[in-house]
């Protein structure tokens, strides 16, 4: 089974991440944490979030994704190098890349440890993602309520940033403090926009934030986005420890 975010290609960019200047500070951050690298795989490219600054500062970005349409739109912004592929089958020799971008997508793969272990077939040096430090309420108390009609946000994989409880990165990396808005996110899950959300039924999904709306209107939640850095080799061994059990 596989995701694609063909369907919400176009509202991607201004549905998803922090506020815009705190994406540029995690841009300028992750950029600063891999000079003296040059190549670089982006999996999951998605709409060049990352590919995009990281090929204007001369970074070798090669991104992938099963998404032709999420890809269309990073095409728009002049992302090139970009590959249709799956992350469980990369279609790249051993050790083509110094560095691995790996953000918000093996939670979307049933066979995550397979991706993980592709990518880390494919780069020699670091695998980089994002994390989001601080308890997220709204999101606590969607899927609370949510279980009160017997439905479940999905999610398939492990996200990379629970990866870390399992694998020690090299570094975490401070990027921004900021004030999340409920009323932006509580617009964004009545339309359904979020990957979790798209077995929701439409009318379980309206009661529900409706519900949210009662509690989080006008509010404001307290969130630190992070980078962390794991050290390939470190992530290989994980892979030799998984072996054969792969879900
Ligand atoms: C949540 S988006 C993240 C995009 C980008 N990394 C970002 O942070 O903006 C997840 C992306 O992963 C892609 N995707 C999902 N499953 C995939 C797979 N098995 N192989 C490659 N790409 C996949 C989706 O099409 C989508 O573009």
């Amino acid at each position: 089974m596989r995701i694609s975010f063909d369907s919400v290609a176009q509202v991607y960019d201004r549905t998803r991440g922090p506020p815009g200047h705190v994406m540029k500070q995690l841009s300028d951050t992750l950029i600063g944490e891999l000079r003296g690298y040059k190549t670089v795989l982006d999996v999951g490219v998605g709409t060049g979030r990352f590919a995009k600054p990281l090929q204007a500062k001369d970074f070798e970005v090669v991104g992938v994704d099963i998404s032709r349409k999420m890809m269309g739109k990073a095409v728009e912004k002049g992302v090139d190098n970009l590959f249709r592929g799956d992350a469980c089958f990369l279609p790249f020799v051993d050790n083509s890349f110094d560095v691995a971008v790996c953000v918000h997508i093996l939670h979307l793969i049933c066979e995550w440890k397979i991706a993980l272990r592709e990518i880390c077939r494919v780069t020699q040096g670091i695998m980089v993602s994002t994390n989001y430090v601080r308890r997220d309420p709204l999101r606590e108390a969607y899927n609370r309520l949510l279980k009160g009609y017997g439905c479940e946000s999905r999610r398939l994989g492990k996200g990379e940033w629970e990866l870390k409880d399992l694998v020690k990165p090299l570094k975490t990396v401070f990027v921004a403090s900021y004030d999340a808005s409920a009323d932006r996110r509580l617009v964004f899950l009545g339309q359904r926009v979020y990957s979790s959300q798209w077995e929701i039924p439409e009318e379980v999904n309206r009661k529900v934030v409706d519900e949210l709306k009662r509690q989080f209107a006008g509010k404001v939640s307290p969130q630190e986005l992070q980078i962390l850095v794991w050290d390939i080799k470190d992530l290989k061994d994980f892979c030799v420890r998984f072996g054969n059990n792969p879900v």
